[in-house]
């Protein structure tokens, strides 16, 4: 049954919508996951004490996070029985967006498989409308609410108005489409009062999600103050700011397979330098079972993704899933945490 919902999604994938403009197949995708009510069904999901985890003094039921893209608490809803371990809302802002205008999102093809670049610019309902309608969305499993602003206060009145409806807050410093988030991320040292605001206004776990841009600043800067301010869960992390002549503003975020061997090689790197100190979510270009073994193993504590969930559509949490507890069962551990920091797939 997973082996057909696999084969047929990558039919409809590759037969349908990747012959669709961009904006019909998004349109028709969304449309599936609103109308559709795939999360009643168990297929998805794989349930297994083995697999549970904690983020930040959070229990999840599994280490993958759906990564930042929807707001629509409908879709964020579905995905909550999809599999996923949590769910990450869209990044909010202070007052409504609209978005970049279209072409704002492309597809690529690489050597490692497809991908995706937008500049998608954070098209979001805003802090009013949000902090409205969040509290009807049922946490069926948990909620991290992801916000961006222009300034350390805008941080501070986001999450003082979300985090009550959130498990955990993500913090977005490095989205590379809008100039004056991803600008936190080349001025690390305005990072500290904004990390100390928003640690005093909230009691919830905090995240950081920094940018593959600045891996160099990231590990020297950054993590660092986030940890001298009592923030221990790191996303790495954003998409990748590329050139890109066919999008509106003639660049955006690659996102998909391109990235896995850097988010590979950090977590490596993060881990042996920050030891137990750090949580960290790996994020960029996970896609397939084996994948997300590896950066576990390598000594994430969690792993996001949000192209895999349109490249290889919404099974791929339960092969996933089902590979992960394959891997615990072949070694004889008791939980999926005693497989971080070992040898990896073998
Ligand atoms: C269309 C699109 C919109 C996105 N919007 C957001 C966003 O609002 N906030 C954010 O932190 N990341 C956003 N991302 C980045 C993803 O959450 C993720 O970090 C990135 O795509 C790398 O993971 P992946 O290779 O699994 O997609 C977006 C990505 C895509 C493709």
């Amino acid at each position: 049954m997973v082996r057909a919902a696999w084969l047929i999604y990558g039919a409809i994938y590759r037969g349908l919508l990747c012959r669709l403009p961009e904006p019909t197949a998004v349109s028709l995708g969304q449309l599936v996951l609103r109308l559709v009510p795939l999360d009643r069904l168990s297929l998805f999901r794989a349930e297994d004490p083995r697999l549970n985890i904690t983020l930040g003094g959070v229990r999840l039921p599994n280490p993958l996070i759906l990564s930042s893209m929807y707001y629509e608490l409908t879709i964020l809803r579905r995905a909550m029985g999809l599999g996923f371990g949590a769910v990450t809302t869209k990044t909010i802002t202070l007052r409504p967006r609209p978005g970049h205008p279209e072409p704002n999102l492309v597809r690529v093809e690489t050597d490692r498989g497809p991908g995706l670049i937008n500049c998608n610019g954070f098209k979001n309902p805003g802090l009013e409308a949000y902090r409205l309608a969040l509290p009807t969305l049922p946490h069926r499993v948990p909620l991290i609410v992801s916000v961006a602003g222009e300034s350390a206060e805008e941080y501070v009145a986001l999450v003082e108005a979300l985090a009550g409806f959130a498990d955990l807050v993500e913090l977005n410093i490095s989205s590379p489409n809008t100039t004056l988030v991803y600008q936190w991320s080349q001025t690390p040292r305005a990072l500290g009062p904004l990390f100390k605001a928003v640690r005093d206004a909230t009691d919830k776990p905090v995240i950081v999600k920094v940018s593959p841009d600045f891996s160099e600043t990231n590990e020297r800067a950054i993590i660092p103050l986030a940890l001298d301010h009592g923030i221990r869960i790191i996303n790495h992390g954003n998409a990748r700011r590329v050139t890109e002549p066919r999008l509106s503003q003639g660049a955006g975020g690659l996102s998909g397979p391109e990235l896995f061997p850097q988010t590979l090689e950090t977590v490596r790197r993060l881990r042996a330098r920050f030891g137990d100190q750090l949580e960290l979510i790996a994020t960029g270009g996970i896609d397939a079972p084996d994948k997300a073994l590896q950066v576990l193993a390598a000594g994430a504590t969690a792993c996001g993704y949000f192209t895999g969930f349109v490249t290889r559509g919404p099974i791929l949490a339960k092969l996933i899933l089902a590979e992960l507890l394959r891997e615990v069962t072949r070694r004889g551990l008791t939980r999926l945490d005693e497989l971080r920091g070992s040898k990896g797939p073998s």
